[in-house]
C-alpha cells in the first residue's frame, strides 16, 4: 500500500491541518510507504510574492519534521521537484469535461471568499489528481473538506482507463474522526480564510487568538449546546473522552463560561505543540539539512513518477525522445 498526501505551502499550518492531515500522516508513516509533499504549485492559486512562498514552503517543511515526520520512513518533497506532474495534469485534462470541474465546489467557496478567479483556480482538481495518480498512491489521508477532490480524481482516473488503457489505480480517502475542524470564526479554518490558530505561534499570541474564538452569547447561568459551539469543537480535538464528556456535561448543566473553556483551552492546546517549538528551532537552525531530506524525497517520488510516465506517454502515443 502507498500513501500519499500534499499540503499547500499558502500560509501557516494550523488545527485544521494537523487535526485533519498531518496526524494521520504521522502515524501512518510507521505503517507503510508514504510519499508527503509540499503542494507549492497549488500555492500560487494564493501566493504571488516569490519570497514569501519559498518562506512557507520552507515552513511546511520544519513543521512536519518538528511534529516528528521521520524523513528516513516517508519522503518528503516539494511538489515542484517533480516537475512531470504539470505534464500529467494537461494530459488528464483532456480526457475531463468540463462539467466536472463545473461542479467543484471549493472553487466557488474560494470565489466568494475574494480570491481571484484564475483558470489555475478552477483547474486546482486536475493538478490534484496528477499529484495523485503519478505516484500510483492507494490511500490519500486528507481532511473532509477534501473529499470532492478526492473523487474527482477517481474519476479522471477512469476517465483516462477507459479512453487508452489501464494505466491508474483508483485511489481511496481516508479521513480522520474529526470532522472539518472549525476556524475562529466558525468557518472551515483555513489559511486562505484568515480564521486559523496556528501550530507554532508564540504563547501569547495563541493566547489571544483563543480568546478571539467566536462563541454565542447565552448568559453564563443559561444551559449551552457543546455541538454547536466552535471552542467545544477544538477543545474535543485534544481532550479525553473522559474529559470531553465531562466538559458536554457542565454544558447541558448552565453555569459556565466560555472563558473557562477558552483558557482550558489554550492549556491543553500548550501541553500538545508547546514541546514541538524546540525541535522545530534545532531544525530551523539547519537549514541545510532540511534541503537535503526534501531533495533526497523527490528523488524516491520522482522515480516512481517517472516509471509511470512512461505508462501514460506511451498509453497515449506521445513519443519523447531521449
Ligand atoms: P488550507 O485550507 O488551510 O489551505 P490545505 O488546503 O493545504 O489547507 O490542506 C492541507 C490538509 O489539511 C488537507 O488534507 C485538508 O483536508 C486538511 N485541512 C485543512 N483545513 C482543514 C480543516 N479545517 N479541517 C480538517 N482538515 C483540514
Ligand atoms: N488540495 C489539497 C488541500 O487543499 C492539497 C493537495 C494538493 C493534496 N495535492 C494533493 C492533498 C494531493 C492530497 C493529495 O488540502
Amino acid at each position: 500500500m502507498r500513501v500519499l498526501s500534499g499540503i499547500q505551502a499558502s500560509g501557516k499550518l494550523h488545527l485544521g491541518n494537523y487535526f485533519g492531515a498531518i496526524q494521520q500522516h504521522v502515524q501512518l508513516q510507521h505503517e507503510h510507504e508514504c510519499f508527503f509533499f509540499i503542494a507549492n504549485y497549488h500555492s500560487l492559486t494564493t501566493v504571488q510574492d516569490s519570497e514569501r512562498l519559498r518562506r512557507l514552503t520552507l515552513d511546511v517543511a520544519l513543521d512536519y519534521l518538528a511534529l516528528d515526520l521521520d524523513p528516513h520512513k516517508a519522503a518528503l518533497f516539494r511538489q515542484s521537484d517533480v516537475p512531470e506532474v504539470c505534464e500529467l495534469a494537461w494530459i488528464l485534462s483532456t480526457v475531463t469535461g468540463m462539467g466536472l470541474l463545473e461542479r467543484g465546489t471549493t472553487y466557488r467557496d474560494k470565489v466568494e471568499r475574494g480570491l481571484p478567479a484564475s483558470v489555475g483556480l478552477f483547474f486546482y482538481p486536475v493538478l490534484m489528481a496528477a499529484d495523485i495518480l503519478i505516484y500510483r498512491g492507494d490511500i490519500v489521508p486528507v481532511g473532509r473538506d477534501q473529499k470532492q477532490h478526492i473523487e474527482f480524481t477517481r474519476d479522471m482516473a477512469v476517465y483516462f482507463n477507459k479512453t487508452y488503457r489501464e494505466v491508474f489505480v483508483l485511489p481511496e480517502p481516508r479521513f480522520n474522526e474529526a470532522a472539518i475542524v472549525p476556524g475562529v470564526d466558525g468557518q472551515k479554518m483555513s489559511k486562505s480564510y484568515g480564521n486559523t490558530v496556528e501550530l507554532f505561534s508564540e504563547p501569547e499570541v495563541l493566547r489571544q487568538r483563543i480568546l478571539s474564538i467566536k462563541t454565542d452569547s447565552t448568559p453564563i447561568e443559561a444551559p449551552k449546546t457543546p455541538d454547536t459551539c466552535n471552542v467545544f469543537s477544538l477543545l474535543r480535538l485534544f481532550a479525553s473522552p473522559q474529559e470531553t464528556a465531562e466538559w458536554a456535561e457542565r454544558y447541558h448543566r448552565g453555569g459556565l463560561g466560555y472563558g473557562e473553556v477558552k483558557r482550558r483551552l489554550a492549556a491543553l492546546y500548550e501541553e500538545t505543540f508547546g514541546p514541538r517549538r524546540a525541535a522545530r528551532a534545532r531544525w530551523q537552525a539547519h537549514p541545510n539539512d532540511v534541503e537535503d531530506i526534501l531533495r533526497d524525497g523527490a528523488r524516491r517520488a520522482r522515480a516512481v513518477a517517472q516509471d509511470v510516465m512512461e505508462h501514460v506517454r506511451s498509453a497515449c502515443g506521445i513519443v519523447t525522445k531521449r
